[in-house]
């Protein structure tokens, strides 16, 4: 069975783009492929958290990884920061990439465009951090939305170059990035990618929101001046990215939509498309809250530990050795 890797970081509440973007294909790749899921929450470091806030935000992204389908029978879940080898590893990788290259990542040059100087120093780093999560596992590929391919092409990069120095060591991954929803856009300024840390709370849907607010923002969302349920990007970026929304979800193709809503203007699209929404979250939230207090959480992410630190242990003492550290050859 070949094997995928992927993990979301616990900065903010799970939004609609990372269920779209990432957790709603984990749910269909567990069903054919090796799956290890983690919740990056190393990664939340790269700024300053809130300690209890972030406790609660791991342990909801787990609750919220079974909420939303993903079976512990199946998938591997487990929290990055149990598994010491990450780190460790990305020192190792540290090793193996330039500051040139960390210097293009786009996500470090939007960050640090004002004021690098204030920027954490792992904010620069983080990008390899990520090689490391995933190339510790020999994954084949690694599931995520649009933002993050850049980091997998480092990933790959750095993994061809440890075996071009030191001899066949990391499989190179191939990123697997959704035909539709890669880029769930901002409700708000859909030229901007939705994300938690949005201007205004309008422009995102949160798992966790109230589900009256959900279809308020949805039939609050930007559109265009016509009144066309049509697919255009460049020119009608708000109504293309609800039409993606509503493709994903309902699992009807855009021009099946489109035909839908022909000479309907948007008033019932959108009303339509926020009860599919409301409806899924609502589903969502129910198994959320069953899991969330349980004891089962814990069992799952304990088995989830015990099986990913067992082949990241071996990976890193292996990696060690190939660099000439410690003792064993
Ligand atoms: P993060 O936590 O920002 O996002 C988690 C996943 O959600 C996807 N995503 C979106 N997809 C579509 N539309 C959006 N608006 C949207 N917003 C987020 C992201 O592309 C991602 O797949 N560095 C990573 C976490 C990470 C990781 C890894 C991922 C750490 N180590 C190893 C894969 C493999 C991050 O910050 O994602």
């Amino acid at each position: 069975m070949q094997r995928m890797v992927s993990g979301i970081k616990p900065t903010g509440e799970l939004t609609l783009g990372n269920y779209i973007g990432a957790i709603k294909n984990f749910v269909d790749f567990q069903e054919k492929y090796e799956l290890f899921v983690f919740i990056a929450d190393l990664h939340a470091l790269t700024t300053i958290q809130d300690k209890s806030k972030l406790r609660k935000r791991i342990k909801d992204i787990a609750a919220f990884y079974i909420a939303c389908g993903l079976d512990p029978e199946k998938a591997t879940i487990f929290i990055q920061s149990e598994i010491p080898a990450h780190s460790q590893m990305s020192y190792l990788l540290e090793c193996t990439s330039y500051v040139g290259e960390l210097n293009r990542m786009t996500q470090y040059k939007d960050k640090s465009k004002d004021d690098s100087a204030s920027i954490q120093t792992s904010m620069f780093t983080y990008p390899v951090l990520m090689a490391a999560d995933i190339l510790l596992y020999d994954p084949d590929f690694v599931p995520v939305g649009d933002d993050q391919k850049q980091h997998v092409e480092l990933a790959r990069n750095i993994a061809e170059r440890f075996n071009s120095r030191n001899g066949e060591f990391f499989k190179v991954p191939e990123p697997v990035i959704p035909k539709a929803g890669a880029r769930i856009m901002d409700l708000q300024n859909p030229t901007k990618k939705m994300s938690k840390s949005g201007d205004t709370d309008k422009g995102y849907i949160l798992l966790t929101d109230n589900l009256n607010l959900i279809k308020n923002k949805i039939k609050s969302a930007v559109t265009d001046s016509d009144t066309l349920v049509k697919f255009d990007k460049e020119k009608k970026p708000g109504i293309s990215n609800l039409l993606t929304i509503y493709s994903v979800l309902s699992n009807l193709t855009i021009a099946e939509i489109e035909n839908k809503y022909t000479n309907q203007g948007y008033g019932n699209f959108k009303k339509d498309l926020a009860e599919i929404v409301a409806t899924q979250i609502g589903k969502i939230q129910e198994k959320y809250n069953q899991i969330i207090n349980s004891n089962k959480l814990n069992q799952i992410l304990d088995a989830g530990l015990e099986k990913a630190s067992k082949i990241a242990h071996k990976k890193i003492m292996k990696a060690n050795s190939k660099l000439g550290l410690g003792r064993k050859k």
